[in-house]
C-alpha cells in the first residue's frame, strides 16, 4: 500500500535559493564579501585528484577542531551544516508529540523540524522591547517538557543569555531531566559560550557553523558538540560521509592560518561599528547586541524598502512583521564597511 506521512504532506517549506548571485544579499546573515581570494586560491592549490575521488575521512579535521576547541574528538559530531546537527538531536531526543520549548521569533528550522517529526513546539515570546524575560523560558519548563532550545545569541532577536541567567535555567532543565540545546551559529561574532556545559554534562548540546563567521556557507560545515554518550547517538543519524572534503580543506585552512579567523573578525567589527554610528547619526532605532545582523525601524512601510532595495538597489534584505514595539521592520547582515556604505545609502534614499 502506498504511503505519505502525513506530517510532511502538511508541511510548508519555502525554498528561496534561487537567483541570488548577483545581488548584495544581506538578507541570510552570509558574509557578503566573503574570504580573501588569494587564500581561497591558496587553499584549492591543495586539491588533488584524489581528495575529488575519495569518500571523504573526518577524523583528520576533527582533530584539527577539537585542539581548538580544547577538547576531544569524542566530543565532536561533525555534520553537513548545523542544521543537520539541529535535525538529528530533535530526532534523538524528542519524541513523538514531545514538548519543545524554543524562543520566537528565532531560526525558523527548530519548528519545522518539530513539525516534520509531529513534536510539539511551545512558542516563548519576547517582551514588547525585544527582550526575553528568563523567568517566561522556565515557567514553561513543565516535567513533560522533552527539550529547550535557546540560540546564544538569537538570531533574529540578537539577544545573548548572562552565565547566571543560563545556569538557573540550566538547574530547572536537569531538575526535570530536560534535554538543553544551544545553538551557537553566532559564535565568534559574540565570543561569550556555553560550550563548557556541553563538555562537562549530559543532555546539553551546543551547535555550531561555519557558515556564519568563517564565511563558508557554500560549504556546508558544522558541528555538534556535547558528552561523548550523547554525541554517538547524534552520529548514528549521519549519512554516511556527510562533510564533504572541500569544507574540510577550508575549514582546517581557517583554523591553522595565522591571522584569518583575526581578519574576519575585525573586518566584521568595522562594519558593525559604522553602521551602529550611522544608524544613531540619521536617528534610526536598531536592536541586536550580538550577532551578525541588525533589526532597524524603519520610518515607511519595511515590506516596500525590502522590494525597492532588490528592485532598484540589487541589495537583498529581510523584513520581519511585528516585532515588538518595532513593528514592522527591516534586518540586515552586518558585513565589511563597504557593503554597509552601500546599504546605508540606498536606504536613505528609499526610505522617505
Ligand atoms: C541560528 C541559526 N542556526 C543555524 C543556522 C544554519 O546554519 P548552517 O549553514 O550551519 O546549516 C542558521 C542559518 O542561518 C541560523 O541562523
Amino acid at each position: 500500500m502506498y504511503y505519505l506521512n502525513e506530517n510532511i504532506e502538511n508541511l510548508v517549506r519555502i525554498f528561496d535559493q534561487n537567483e541570488r548571485k548577483d545581488y548584495l544579499r544581506l538578507d541570510l546573515n552570509e558574509n557578503p564579501g566573503g574570504l580573501p581570494q588569494e587564500f581561497i586560491d591558496s587553499v584549492l592549490k591543495k586539491v588533488t585528484p584524489q581528495m575529488v575521488a575519495q569518500y571523504p575521512e573526518t577524523l583528520h579535521f576533527t582533530k584539527i577542531l577539537a585542539k581548538h576547541l580544547e577538547t576531544d574528538i569524542d566530543h565532536l559530531c561533525l555534520v553537513n551544516g548545523s542544521a543537520e546537527g539541529i535535525r538529528y538531536i530533535i530526532q534523538a531526543f524528542t519524541s513523538v508529540n514531545g514538548r519543545i520549548v524554543g524562543v520566537v521569533p528565532s531560526y525558523f528550522m527548530f519548528q519545522i523540524y518539530a513539525e516534520m517529526y509531529g513534536r510539539n513546539f511551545v512558542k516563548v515570546t519576547y517582551e514588547d522591547n525585544l527582550t526575553m524575560d528568563i523567568n517566561n523560558i522556565i515557567s514553561e519548563l513543565t516535567s513533560d517538557t522533552q527539550m529547550l532550545i535557546l540560540l546564544n545569541p538569537n538570531n533574529p532577536m540578537g539577544n545573548v543569555y548572562t552565565e547566571t541567567e543560563f545556569e538557573a535555567i540550566m538547574s530547572v532543565c536537569r531538575k526535570k531531566e530536560i534535554t538543553v540545546l544551544v545553538d551557537e551559529a553566532y559564535h565568534y561574532f559574540y565570543p561569550q559560550s556555553f560550550i563548557k556545559y556541553a563538555l562537562n554534562e549530559r543532555h546539553v548540546f551546543i551547535t555550531r557553523t561555519f557558515s556564519k563567521l568563517f564565511s563558508m556557507a557554500g560549504c556546508r560545515l558544522g558541528y555538534v558538540v556535547g558528552h561523548p554518550d550523547d554525541i554517538r547517538m547524534v552520529q548514528k543519524y549521519c549519512t554516511p560521509h556527510n562533510t564533504n572534503a572541500f569544507a574540510m580543506l577550508f575549514a582546517e585552512a581557517i583554523l591553522e592560518t595565522p591571522g584569518v579567523l583575526d581578519t574576519l573578525i575585525s573586518s566584521f567589527q568595522e562594519g558593525r561599528k559604522y553602521l551602529i554610528e550611522e544608524l544613531d547619526k540619521c536617528g534610526y532605532r536598531h536592536k541586536g547586541e550580538a550577532g551578525n545582523f541588525l533589526f532597524i525601524e524603519p520610518r515607511t512601510d519595511a515590506q516596500r524598502i525590502v522590494n525597492r532595495m532588490k528592485a532598484e538597489k540589487k541589495i537583498l534584505i529581510k523584513s520581519y512583521p511585528n516585532v515588538g514595539e518595532f513593528g514592522n521592520c527591516l534586518r540586515v547582515s552586518v558585513g565589511e564597511k563597504k557593503y554597509m556604505q552601500k546599504f546605508m545609502e540606498a536606504l536613505l534614499e528609499l526610505d522617505k
